[in-house]
């Protein structure tokens, strides 16, 4: 770059950043990534940067395959001739005139992302890199037909994808892209939608994400704030109860969640203006856009013997600032077992351990909920809570009676969910001879 010399702070970013991507990088390498966007990419003057973000991804060794589209082009092109486009259902009625322009506009537009793909002007990020683009015969039509009394005629669906042809090409380290018109057995050409090619191609190669460049930020909920990460089955309740999304989301929704329901890894919805988006997403933890997957992206899970320098790194703040009694590695060695963890997409961002505490003749069973952590990034999202549910219902499981919580700052925090504070005669004979009168922690109880 070379213009303003970078401050020391923003080195730091840089370097916290390049970190913090370095184990979707090693993730990534080799993984099948499907990119699908509107032909708006080249009207919108956005496609520069994203060539230049596409070569990135290219050059960590991630295979590509880009379906576009061409809507704008389409419709400039029967505008040039006078034609007037026709849509039901959101798909183009594809007439013999409209098939006309259909095939021009789709060759221009393939032709000038090929031009864009192939750019090496020193001084840009494609500088020295070279990708090899292929694509062709790889999607075989069939027509749509009729559909409520309209005939579609040259509209056509996806009869079937060479996923064998597409793999075999990405592993000769080609970008594969694809334009949305097809033969038919027969040799007829049809107009498809990409965004029916983009899930029909990520789902017979089995991508590991599908990534749609939209025109909104990624789905919304029912107050039309964005929303970061959700289940298939979520995504299906937001179709089901018809919440708003913007028109090029709505569209692509349905596919994004067969595919996802089919077997492929991730699907990823990002606004195709924003620049660097899809970098953002990818890696980062926390995304940018919406990412969609069969499984909760944060689960809880129990603590195995690898998860130690984990816990370790999560409570050392908490132990520091002395909200947390001082255990050591040792200590958490030992007693991982009694540790739950949050995971949240392979990190570690809370922990909580559950102590059956011994007890005499006449005292209830008493457990103790001990270092409830979570990382500070992750404080607002309710992790908290979870865990602590979390824990209560193990200790039911036990049939533990009462559960304590011994706390020198977050008394307020338990009380709010069902404490009670307690003397220390609350505490088990056994756990009150290890009491700490020097940390006078509040003494806070639940009956289970
Ligand atoms: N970078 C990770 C990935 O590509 C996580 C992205 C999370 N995205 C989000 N919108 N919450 O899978």
């Amino acid at each position: 770059m070379g213009q303003a010399s970078s401050t020391p702070l923003t080195d730091a970013r840089l370097v916290a950043w390049v970190r913090q991507a370095a184990p979707y990088i090693h993730a990534f390498r080799g993984r099948a990534f499907v990119i699908a966007f509107g032909g708006e990419v080249l009207t919108e003057g956005v496609a520069q940067a994203l060539i230049h973000d596409i070569a990135l991804l290219d050059s960590m060794g991630i295979q590509l395959v880009l379906v576009h589209g061409a809507r704008p082009q389409i419709d400039a092109e029967m505008a040039s001739r006078g034609l007037a486009p026709r849509f039901h259902n959101g798909l183009r009625v594809t007439d013999a005139a409209t098939l006309e322009c259909v095939k021009r506009a789709m060759g221009v537009t393939r032709i000038e992302i090929e031009a864009l793909l192939s750019q090496g002007l020193p001084n840009t990020p494609l500088a020295g890199a070279f990708l090899r683009v292929t694509g062709g015969n790889f999607i075989s039509a069939k027509p749509v037909g009729v559909v409520d009394g309209v005939d579609f005629q040259f509209t056509g669906a996806v009869r079937k994808v060479e996923a064998d042809e597409i793999r075999a090409d990405l592993a000769q380290e080609n970008v594969v892209l694809i334009t949305p018109i097809a033969a038919s057995p027969s040799g007829e050409l049809f107009n498809l939608a990409w965004e029916e090619v983009a899930e029909a191609v990520a789902t017979a190669i089995k991508a590991d994400k599908l990534i749609f460049l939209c025109d909104s930020a990624g789905l919304k909920d029912a107050q039309g704030q964005l929303i970061e990460a959700l289940t298939v089955e979520e995504a299906e309740q937001l179709l089901a109860k018809q919440v708003a999304q913007s028109p090029e989301v709505a569209r692509v929704l349905p596919g994004a969640i067969r595919a996802c329901c089919n077997g492929v890894g991730r699907v990823h919805f990002l606004d195709r203006s924003l620049d660097g988006a899809m970098l953002m997403e990818l890696f980062t933890r926390e995304g940018i856009g919406t990412v969609m997957t069969r499984a909760p992206l944060a689960r809880l899970r129990e603590a195995t013997p690898e998860d130690v320098g984990a816990v370790l790194q999560l409570i050392a703040p908490l132990e520091a600032d002395g909200t947390l009694v001082k255990r050591g590695r040792e200590r958490i060695e030992m007693e991982i077992g009694h540790f739950s963890l949050l995971d949240h997409d392979g990190v570690v961002v809370g922990c909580a351990a559950l102590y059956p505490l011994p007890r005499q003749r006449g005292e209830p069973a008493t457990a103790e909920l001990a270092c409830l952590a979570v990382l500070p990034e992750y404080r607002r999202e309710g992790f908290g809570d979870q865990l602590r549910r979390h824990i209560e219902a193990r200790a039911k499981a036990l049939k533990i009676k009462r559960l304590v919580v011994l706390t020198t700052r977050a008394a307020h925090w338990f009380v709010e969910r069902g404490y009670v504070e307690a003397g220390i005669d609350a505490l088990p004979q056994s756990r009150r001879e290890l009491y700490n009168w020097q940390r006078r922690s509040k003494v806070l109880v639940k009956n289970l």
